[in-house]
C-alpha cells in the first residue's frame, strides 16, 4: 500500500487499536506520523515502545477536546487525520456517561473544526458497529438507521453525525469506518476477551453477563487496521464503510474457546447480572469495504489462539495495568460479586 499522504495525524494512538494503526502506518513509506493522545487510563506508552524512537514518529500529549489542539494542528499541518481517540468501554459509559459525550462528541467536534481550518485532504472517523444498535436479524448496511442503545454508542453516533454534517456542509473530506467488536494484543484488560484471558491466567473466575448468548462479530485488530487504512486510501468523502469479518459468535462460545486454550475448568465462569440495556446482537454487512479490495486475514480460531499466546508472553504488560489503582477500583466497582483481584 502506498498512501498519498505525507503527514498523518492519529488521535488515540496509545490505545489498543490506535497503537496497532500507528505501527502499521510507520511500516509504510510515510514521512511523519503524529500521535495526539490524552493518555487516559486506557492510553499506554508501552503500547508504542517498539516504534517510539522512529524519527518519523511524534507524540503530543493532549486532549482532543482541548482548545490548544488548534495551535498544534496549525503548527504541524498534517494532510490526513485519523480520529481513533475515544472513551470506549460500555460499562464505564453506563456508570459515568459525561466523559463519553465530552470526548466522543465534543472532542470529535473540536478536531473537525481544526481540520476544517487547516484544510486536510482526508479525515477518517473511526466508529463502531454499536451505533446501529441491536440487530435482531440480518446485518446492518451503511444506510441502516442509527439506534444506539447505551451512552457509549450514543456518543459515537453523535460524533458520526457531526462528521457527516461537516462533509455535507463544509465539504470536509470525511470518511467514517464502523468496526466490529475487536480483539487482539494490547487490549486493555477491562474488555471481555482480555479480562477473561488475564483472569484465567491468574486462576480467578471470569464474569459472564446474563445468559452469555449475546452475539458479536469478532474482528482481529490488524484486520480492523487494514480496514481503516483501506478507507484512508480509497474511501470517498462523505461515505461510511462497515468493517466486519463475518465471524459471529455467542459470548459464551468465545469464553468456551478461551477456557479450552487455557486448559481452565468450566466452573471458572461466573454468571453475573446482565449489563443494563445490553445489546443482544451486532451484525454488519461489509461488502462496501470489500468492494474496495479489503478482506480480513485472521479467522477467529487462529485469532483467539494468537491473542492468548500474546498475553501469555507479555505478563508484565497486563500485570502492571491490573495491579494499578485505576484497574482495581474499576474491577471492585464492576464485579462486587467476584473475589477481589489477586
Ligand atoms: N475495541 C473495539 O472493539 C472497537 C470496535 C469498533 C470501534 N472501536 C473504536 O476504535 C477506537 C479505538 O478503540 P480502542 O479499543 O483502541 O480504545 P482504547 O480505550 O484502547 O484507547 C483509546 C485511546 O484514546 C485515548 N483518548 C481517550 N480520550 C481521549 C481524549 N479526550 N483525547 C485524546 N486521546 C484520548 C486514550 O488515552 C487511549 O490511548 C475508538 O474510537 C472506538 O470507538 C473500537
Amino acid at each position: 500500500m502506498s498512501l498519498p499522504y505525507r503527514h498523518i495525524l492519529v488521535t488515540g494512538g496509545a490505545g489498543f487499536i490506535g497503537s496497532q494503526l500507528v505501527r502499521m502506518l510507520l511500516a509504510l513509506p510515510v514521512a511523519r506520523v503524529t500521535n495526539v493522545d490524552k493518555l487516559t487510563y486506557a492510553g499506554n506508552p508501552a503500547n508504542l515502545a517498539d516504534i517510539a524512537d522512529d524519527p518519523r514518529y511524534h507524540f503530543a500529549h493532549l486532549d482532543i477536546a482541548d482548545p490548544r489542539l488548534r495551535a498544534l494542528l496549525r503548527d504541524n499541518r498534517p494532510d490526513a487525520i485519523i480520529n481513533v481517540a475515544a472513551e470506549t468501554h460500555v460499562d464505564r459509559a453506563i456508570a459515568d456517561p459525561l466523559v463519553f459525550a465530552r470526548t466522543d462528541v465534543l472532542g470529535t467536534h473540536n478536531l473537525l473544526e481544526c481540520a476544517r481550518e487547516i484544510g486536510v485532504r482526508r479525515f477518517v472517523q473511526v466508529s463502531t458497529d454499536e451505533v446501529y444498535g441491536s440487530i435482531a436479524a440480518g446485518a446492518a448496511t451503511e444506510d441502516s438507521p442509527l439506534r444506539p442503545g447505551n451512552p457509549y454508542s450514543a456518543s459515537k453516533a453523535g460524533g458520526d453525525l457531526l462528521c457527516l454534517s461537516y462533509a455535507h456542509t463544509y465539504g470536509l473530506p470525511v470518511s467514517i469506518c464502523r468496526g466490529a467488536n475487536t480483539y487482539g494484543p494490547r487490549q486493555y484488560p477491562e474488555k471481555f476477551i482480555p479480562l477473561a484471558i488475564t483472569n484465567l491466567l491468574t486462576g480467578q473466575p471470569v464474569p459472564l453477563y446474563g445468559d452469555g448468548r449475546q452475539r458479536r462479530d469478532w474482528l482481529y485488530v490488524t484486520d480492523h487496521c487494514t480496514g481503516i487504512l483501506t478507507v484512508l486510501e480509497k474511501g470517498a468523502a462523505g461515505d461510511v464503510y462497515n468493517i466486519a469479518a463475518g465471524q459471529e459468535r455467542e459470548n459464551r462460545d468465545v469464553l468456551g474457546r478461551l477456557l479450552a486454550l487455557l486448559e481452565a475448568p468450566e466452573d471458572a465462569v461466573r454468571r453475573v447480572t446482565d449489563r443494563p440495556g445490553h445489546d443482544r446482537r451486532y451484525a454488519m454487512d461489509a461488502s462496501k469495504l470489500r468492494a474496495l479490495g479489503w478482506s480480513p486475514a485472521m479467522g477467529i480460531e487462529a485469532g483467539l489462539a494468537e491473542t492468548v499466546a500474546w498475553y501469555r508472553r507479555h505478563p508484565a504488560w497486563w500485570h502492571s495495568i491490573r495491579r494499578g489503582d485505576a484497574f482495581t477500583a474499576y474491577y471492585a466497582h464492576q464485579y462486587p460479586m467476584l473475589p477481589p483481584l489477586r
